[in-house]
């Protein structure tokens, strides 16, 4: 740099140290100021993860810029997350939706794999904390997904801890299948563009109870077995989708759920209701329950059993599970959320069940689950808002 005046230099030479030559820091995935929430995996040098809801937390110092490294697995699709930054006086602010697509540089292995990400510019007030949770299921074809590093032009610093937790356990509805009807399509159905967990009554429910979640969902389950092939109990025991049915997740040394929501019976009592079907629902429910305890080895969880909205047919089984939960000695209670779907102000022509696609609850779906659970949840667990 060449000056004419030694004050004019003095000057230019600050303002650039103060932002163009601060130099960025990188942490590792690893990093202990790193949060994570939902089911991981640690090698060596990375977290990775596939089920859906999985998110990261930050907290930032004087950052301009947050921006993440993650790598794709190769042959996959990658997936999307919803990311948010504290701002306006909110905690979750909406800041981008990101796309971590595969990179071209998938066959050659190695660094060039690391796909960089931008999560946040602006302003660089003195603290701001960075979240981002993926918002597309696995079965999605999105391969798994790892978390290499974070960089920023500020500094990092450990966010709150969330004090509460909770596990969602459902099929497709809670996977977030179908919750983005494009306006006036008249029919749609997700292959995995349709998926936003983001909106769904998880995130919301988290959201509003500022805690840490984690959801094992896969579209087209059942809580039986006798509906064909693998089913929720099978990838319950996972740590992430694509190692079911094996018992791969390291119960109970990650932390336990406060409240645990088995949010099934959509897919087991699609071919109709039978009093057969109830017992085998409501005695398997009971099982699943109790295997959760044991895995846990917490025995003061509290259950949530919802019904609906996309059928209310599997009530008097659920009914069943929560008799036998409760002679069992066992906290379980019930969420009606069999109205969530009525009276929607979705748009005129969806000749479908609900606002989302494929008779799915959509966005407006999602909020009345969560208006129904919300309350229920907060009684339960004495959760003030
Ligand atoms: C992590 O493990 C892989 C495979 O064993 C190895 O190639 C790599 O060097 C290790 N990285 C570190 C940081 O130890
Ligand atoms: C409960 O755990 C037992 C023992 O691991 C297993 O055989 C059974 O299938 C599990 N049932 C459910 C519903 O999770
Ligand atoms: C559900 O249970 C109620 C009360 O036991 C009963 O009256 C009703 O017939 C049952 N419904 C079905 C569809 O089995």
């Amino acid at each position: 740099m060449r000056c004419h005046a030694v004050l004019l230099c003095a000057g230019l030479a600050s303002a650039f140290l103060a932002s163009a030559l601060a130099a960025p820091t990188t942490i590792s995935a690893l990093d202990a100021r790193v949060q994570y929430d939902g089911r991981t995996v640690r090698t060596n040098e990375t977290v990775d993860f596939d089920w859906v809801g999985v998110g990261a937390r930050l907290r930032v110092d004087g950052a301009s810029w947050v921006t993440a490294q993650f790598r794709t697995q190769p042959g996959k699709r990658g997936t999307r997350f919803r990311v948010y930054a504290s701002d306006q006086g909110f905690g979750r602010y909406p800041m981008a939706t990101v796309w971590v697509a595969p990179s071209p540089f998938d066959a050659q292995g190695g660094d060039a794999n690391v796909v960089n990400v931008t999560l946040f510019t602006g302003f660089s007030a003195s603290t701001r904390d960075i979240s981002l949770y993926n918002i597309v299921a696995p079965q999605y074809n999105t391969g798994v997904t790892s978390f290499v590093s974070f960089s920023t032009d500020g500094s990092f610093a450990a966010p709150a801890a969330n004090a509460r937790r909770i596990e969602f356990v459902g099929d497709s509805i809670t996977a977030a299948t179908n919750v983005e009807r494009p306006r006036g399509a008249p029919h749609c159905g997700d292959g995995g563009l349709q998926s936003d967990w983001s909106q769904t009554y998880e995130a919301l429910l988290c959201a509003a109870f500022d805690a840490s979640c984690s959801t094992v969902a896969v579209g087209g389950k059942c809580m039986v077995e006798r509906c064909a092939g693998l089913q929720m109990p099978d990838y319950y025991v996972g740590s992430l989708y694509a190692d079911a049915p094996r018992d791969t997740f390291a119960f109970p040394t990650a932390a336990a759920p406060d409240a645990i929501v088995i949010h099934l019976g959509t897919n087991d009592y699609a071919a109709g209701q039978s009093s057969d079907l109830d017992a085998d629902f409501a005695s398997t429910t009971l099982a699943f329950m109790q295997n959760a305890t044991r895995r846990w080895a917490r025995d003061d969880i509290e259950f949530f059993l919802p019904t609906g909205p996309m059928t209310g047919a599997s009530r008097n089984g659920t009914m069943q599970a929560l008799a036998l939960a409760k002679s069992a000695g066992l906290k379980a209670t019930w969420i009606d959320m069999t109205l969530a779907c009525t009276n929607l102000p979705w748009d005129a022509g969806n000749p479908d069940g609900c606002d989302g696609c494929a008779s799915h609850p959509g966005v407006e779906g999602h909020k009345k689950m969560f208006e129904a659970a919300q309350p229920v949840i907060a009684q339960v667990m004495r959760w003030l808002l």
